[in-house]
């Protein structure tokens, strides 16, 4: 292990943008397609990570959302949630605020409390096991209608309170947020925070959109905003926080090379960044992968990599008592 590997490994640091459903490692796909009797259209492990070569978004979800289809059962959705936990805990990570898209569950029958009941049992057991605390961000799939996204936030409402935020993700070319504005303002109207993809492929204009319309409290990836320099501007002025995913921005071919990363252009920008492995199954790594590739792509420095862990606790949705905490341990951490 390098120095820094050692000191990424060890340092405290929450993940603030991960799919559950991109949690999901071939070695899992296929137990849970013996033990529900799913054919997967797979003959081995190797085959599944194969497949894995994505040239844009829509690749990727293509065989995202049918990796999905062998999730049928509550203890399915347990048992996906604790794998990542228990993944994570090796990487450090203390807190974490993961997506869960309901409608690519709920469209194939399962009912919307089956996956909440699997999904809160592993948290419930990653923080009797480890420590980790965790919140829930409800997404809406973009690349469907505003009225099956109020028929989600429907299923929701029993669920309130341990529903976090809604978020959108999905599809994003062709979606923009002004397709979910009332929606969101649904959300809002219950209590619940706002988050969204927005300039991952899509334009600086949807970045405008999620602000304007949406009213974030957090941008998902963002990378495009740097395509408009009044956009970096206001999003420094307001501490939005990113969430910047940086294996699955070189997967997705959003940048062509871990050299080219725009990390530290954001952070010299004052954008408070933060970084996230999105789907770690799919793109080649956990968080602490995430952190190691954007250090070594960029040469960040170890000051640099301390700033990123104490965003992924300022950008959280943790109380302000609970974010000092975490940036104490960090900052203990960093001093050592
Ligand atoms: N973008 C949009 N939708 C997604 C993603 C992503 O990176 N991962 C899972 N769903
Ligand atoms: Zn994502």
């Amino acid at each position: 292990m390098t120095d820094l590997t050692a000191f990424i490994a060890g340092l405290p640091k929450a993940e603030l943008h991960m799919h559950i459903e991109g949690s999901l490692e071939p070695e899992l796909m296929f137990a849970l397609a013996q033990r529900n009797n799913v054919a997967i259209p797979f003959a081995s492990v190797e085959e599944v990570r194969a497949a894995y070569s994505f040239s844009n978004l829509q690749d990727f979800l293509d065989i995202y959302y049918q990796g999905a289809n062998v999730l049928l059962k509550e203890e399915d959705f347990r048992d996906l949630a604790i794998a990542y936990f228990d993944r994570v805990a090796a990487d450090g990570v203390v807190h974490a605020e993961i997506f869960f898209d309901p409608q690519t569950h709920t469209d194939r029958g399962i009912h919307f409390d089956v996956v909440m009941r699997g999904l809160l049992a592993g948290m419930a057991d990653a923080e009797a096991r480890h420590g980790i605390t965790s919140k829930l961000i409800l997404c809406f799939l973009r690349h469907l209608d505003e009225d099956a996204a109020f028929a989600t936030l429907e299923q929701a409402k029993p669920w309130l309170d341990r529903i976090e935020a809604v978020g959108l993700d999905s599809s994003e070319l062709g979606h923009p947020p002004s397709k979910f504005e009332r929606v969101f303002a649904a959300a809002a109207a219950l209590g619940l925070k706002r988050v969204a993809h927005a300039g991952e492929e899509g334009p600086a204009e949807y970045v405008h959109e999620a602000l304007d319309l949406l009213h974030i409290d957090r941008l998902d990836h963002g990378n495009r905003s740097l395509d408009d320099s009044a956009l970096v501007r206001r999003l420094a002025e307001e501490r939005m926080t990113l969430t910047v995913c940086p294996l699955s921005n070189l997967k997705l071919c959003v940048v062509g090379d871990m050299k080219e990363h725009p990390v530290d252009r954001m952070l010299a920008e004052g954008l408070r960044v933060t970084l996230n492995s999105d789907d770690p199954a799919y793109f080649g790594g956990y968080i602490n992968d995430n952190f190691r590739a954007a250090a070594e792509g960029r040469g960040l420095t170890r000051e640099q990599i301390v700033e990123l862990a104490e965003n992924s606790f300022k950008g959280s949705f943790l109380s302000d008592a609970e974010i000092d905490a975490h940036l104490t341990k960090v900052r203990e951490y960093a001093a050592n």
